[in-house]
């Protein structure tokens, strides 16, 4: 289906990925068409493993192959400048391009049996929560897609670490699945939150947002004490929180999806602790909470 152009939704460790052809025009347009994303916005090129990485990316820093040893396949995007493979339409016309080798053995499968570079936005309609389950792509895009690979829940839960490589020091674009400690650690230096002049629409002030209002609270009685508060006042309330990092990243995503499936008016979520994978998490909750325009 990949290589007749069609779009196939698949599994990958973090989120599901809606996947074309990343050499295909027509293929990554109609993905932009069904996510509603805005043409501009660039996606990420998904490869089977590093040996495809001089194929997109030219002056490639020693420094992306050593994170590549270290992260890949796994939840670690690198920015890197551009090859002409890597189309306007790929890298949003700017002049790097996003690579990442994703760890599920379903996207391995696809990747290596396809050959070529994959485009693969999250699977979900633009601004709202990511899919991590095939029931999620289901329900978000149903019929729009080809194809939709079941690989079961997203064992990560949360979308990959870009790196920028492109412009001088390694900065991160967006928190993800390796932390910047991981990073830091790999690198034998501290790894800086960037300041991106990119357009990642990720970090768009309302972004990953469910239907219901978002509270976000720093302990849970707090939180348990809001969530009475609130249906006091009659509201539906729904309260997320878990001590388990690992666990509240698997289980985010879903946890948001089933409020609003449920009705929701108000989801109050305990904020895990400003440290490792909780970086990443508050910063999607805090985008999750930004109000829609
Ligand atoms: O974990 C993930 O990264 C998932 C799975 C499916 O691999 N994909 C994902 O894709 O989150 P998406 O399109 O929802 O987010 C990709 C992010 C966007 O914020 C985009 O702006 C950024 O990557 N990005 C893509 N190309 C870029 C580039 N050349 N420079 C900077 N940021 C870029
Ligand atoms: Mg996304």
């Amino acid at each position: 289906m990949l290589r007749e152009g069609g779009v196939v939704a698949f599994p990958t460790e973090t989120v599901y990925g809606l996947g074309a052809d990343a050499e295909n025009e027509k293929a990554v347009r109609r993905v932009f068409e069904i996510k509603g994303r805005p043409i501009g916005h660039p996606v990420i090129v998904h490869l089977a493993d590093a040996s495809q990485i001089e194929l997109w990316a030219r002056d490639v820093p020693d420094v992306a192959y050593a994170l590549a040893e270290r992260f890949w396949p796994g939840p670690l995007t690198l920015v890197l400048a551009r090859t002409k493979r890597a189309s306007d339409l790929v890298t949003g016309a700017q002049d790097t391009v996003a690579l990442r080798a994703p760890s599920h053995p379903l996207a391995q499968e696809i990747l290596r049996g396809f050959g070529g570079g994959v485009v693969a936005p999250s699977a979900n309609r633009f601004g709202s929560v990511s899919a991590t389950r095939a029931e999620h792509v289901v329900a978000d895009l149903g019929d729009a897609v080809d194809l939709v690979v079941d690989g079961g829940p997203a064992t990560i839960g949360i979308e990959s670490t870009i790196v920028d490589l492109a412009h001088g020091a390694p900065a991160i674009l967006r928190p993800g699945g390796v932390t910047s400690e991981e990073l830091s650690d790999a690198l034998g230096a501290h790894v800086a939150e960037g300041t991106s002049t990119v357009r990642v629409p990720g970090s768009l002030p309302s972004h990953y947002a469910p239907r219901a209002r978002v509270e976000l609270v720093e302990n849970m009685t707090v939180g348990e004490g809001l969530a009475k508060t609130l249906r006091e006042q009659g509201l539906r309330v729904s309260l997320i929180g878990s001590n388990e990092v690992n666990a509240f990243a698997r289980d985010l995503y879903e946890n948001l999806r089933a409020a609003d499936r449920e009705g929701a008016d108000a989801i109050v979520v305990v904020l895990p602790a400003n440290a490792g994978l909780g970086i990443a998490l508050r910063d999607r909750l805090r985008r999750a909470a930004s109000p829609k325009r």
